[in-house]
């Protein structure tokens, strides 16, 4: 009966760590529960990031005050370099953002390759980095012109786009 005084502190203690055990086996899942609801609310779906949708927001945003007002007033068609110096070399003049370089041949081949529809067409809607009109706001006959005029410049040979019908306008 050595153990005698020992053994009621024994029992407490076995006691106390079953409290303990159960009022853990409660109390944590009901805090992970609770931090699980809270993650899930906090952080709605969020949407899929869309760079290119971004560029073009951008491109937009910082686009020169009076493009839209120009374009509705009846006005000179620019040229494909009017529309290339004030539009295109922000990004074609370095080779900014990954654009293919005013004059670089090596780098325009294999894209004069594909053919003028397909520049004209990669212009117009945007490609890459590139937003819709390269970020600019012109008729697509000028958006043509600047594209030969660029491609020309590249090593390509296009013919100068002929001027649209005024019904065309
Ligand atoms: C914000 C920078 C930027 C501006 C401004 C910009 N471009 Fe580009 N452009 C690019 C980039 C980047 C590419 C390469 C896209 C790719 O292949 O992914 C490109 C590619 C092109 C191509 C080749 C398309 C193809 O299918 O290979 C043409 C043609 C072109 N640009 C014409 C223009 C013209 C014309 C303008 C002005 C109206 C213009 N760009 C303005 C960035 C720009």
């Amino acid at each position: 009966m050595s153990d005698a005084k020992s053994s009621p502190a024994g029992a407490l203690s076995a006691f106390n760590l079953k409290r303990w055990l159960i009022l853990l086996a409660v109390v944590i899942p009901l805090i992970v529960t609770t931090l699980l609801v809270v993650l899930v609310l906090q952080k709605p779906f969020a949407p899929p990031v869309n760079v290119a949708e971004q560029e073009r927001a951008l491109a937009e945003r910082i686009q020169r005050v009076g493009t839209v007002a120009l374009r509705e007033a009846t006005r000179e068609l620019q040229t494909g370099q009017q529309v290339y110096m004030s539009a295109c070399m922000a990004c074609h003049a370095a080779g900014v953002v990954g654009a293919p370089k005013f004059g670089d041949t090596a780098a325009w081949a294999p894209r004069i390759g594909a053919g003028l529809e397909r520049l004209i067409t990669s212009t117009l809607q945007g490609k890459g980095a590139m937003g819709a009109q390269g970020g600019g706001a012109f008729s697509d006959f000028e958006i043509k012109r600047a594209v030969v005029y660029l491609a020309n410049a590249s090593g390509g040979n296009f013919p100068e786009p002929l001027a649209p019908q005024a019904a065309a306008q």
